[in-house]
């Protein structure tokens, strides 16, 4: 058996055009854009490439974007002021401090003093409660992507097995929030997990965000199954070169899956188009514009 091909690209430009309509009824409301403000501290080359393509994203959606950029010596006590200042900003609708940060700045204090209604990456652990407990919130955007592609793939998801492989607060517990909010069995695993294989054989959903590359092999998937790969792993691939790899021996896995996520090309391109739903939310939100709840 060949899997079916989740084609990522596409699912993010049919939401990244989705987004872009919406965005006009906003400015008509509003009287002003909706606006993402992104904070990078210091000069991580690999943050500075996220964070133009994050800005980039944003004004292709037709929304204000801003970046704050700061030195890499800039102090906690500065960047929690900052960060206060956003929120007291109205016309900034989003809030997203790019990590990793320096290493004199706690994150957790960083990400706790962002207005959780201005959190667009889902991170603030009040939106991590609201998605806990159900509530409406702000859920981070590579599980939300993830969770799309498979509704479109599979339709309800309700019953099925599911198996996310890591406990990261950013994907493996989001991740399982949103598959037992879908009336999914879910079951978390990771490092100390014994027999993973076997846990993982059991699985209709496999999602892998372990950082470990290639690491789910084809006899650890139950024919059919459906696999979401997180993992973007930089390898060598010989005579000087690199290559990018998943958690998912993708070969070997398309061979017994039933649908697949590639890697590059899959799971990587929703995650900014989810960023701008996010933020588009928060607009609507923020500003008391109605959003009819299925609209996005
Ligand atoms: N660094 C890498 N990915 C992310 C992300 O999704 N959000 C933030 N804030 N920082 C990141």
């Amino acid at each position: 058996m060949s899997a079916t091909i989740i084609d990522g690209k596409a699912a993010a430009q049919d939401l990244r055009a989705r987004i872009a309509a919406l965005v006009p009824d906003f400015v008509t409301a509003a009287g002003r854009k909706p606006g993402l403000t992104v904070v990078l501290v210091g000069e991580d080359p690999a943050s500075a490439v996220y964070v133009r393509s994050k800005g980039v994203a944003t004004e292709a959606a037709g929304m204000k974007s801003d970046t704050i950029r700061l030195p890499a010596e800039t102090t906690q006590d500065e960047l929690l002021d900052l960060v206060r200042a956003l929120n007291a900003d109205d016309s900034v609708d989003g809030i997203l401090v790019q990590l990793p940060l320096p290493k004199q700045i706690d994150e957790n204090a960083v990400i706790a003093a962002i207005d959780p209604d201005k959190d667009v990456d889902g991170f603030h652990p009040v939106n991590a409660g609201r998605l806990a407990t159900g509530l409406p919130g702000f859920v981070p955007c590579t599980p939300l992507g993830c969770l799309m592609m498979l509704k479109t793939q599979l339709g309800t998801l309700a019953g099925r097995e599911a198996v996310v492989i890591g406990r990261s607060n950013i994907v493996g517990k989001p991740m399982a929030q949103l598959l037992l909010g879908e009336s999914c069995t879910v079951t978390i695993a990771h490092s100390k997990t014994r027999d993973l294989p076997a846990v993982v054989r059991r699985a209709d959903i496999v999602v892998a965000a372990v950082g470990r590359p290639e690491m789910v092999q084809a006899d650890w998937i139950k024919p059919g199954a459906t696999v979401i790969d997180v993992g973007i792993n930089r390898i060598d691939a010989g005579e000087g070169k690199t290559r990018l790899v998943g958690d998912v021996a993708f070969d070997a896995v398309s061979q017994v899956a039933g649908a697949i996520t590639p890697v590059p090309g899959g799971v990587g391109p929703m995650t900014i188009a989810v960023l701008l739903r996010n933020a588009l939310v928060a607009a609507y939100r923020n500003a008391g514009v109605p959003l009819a709840p299925d609209a996005i």
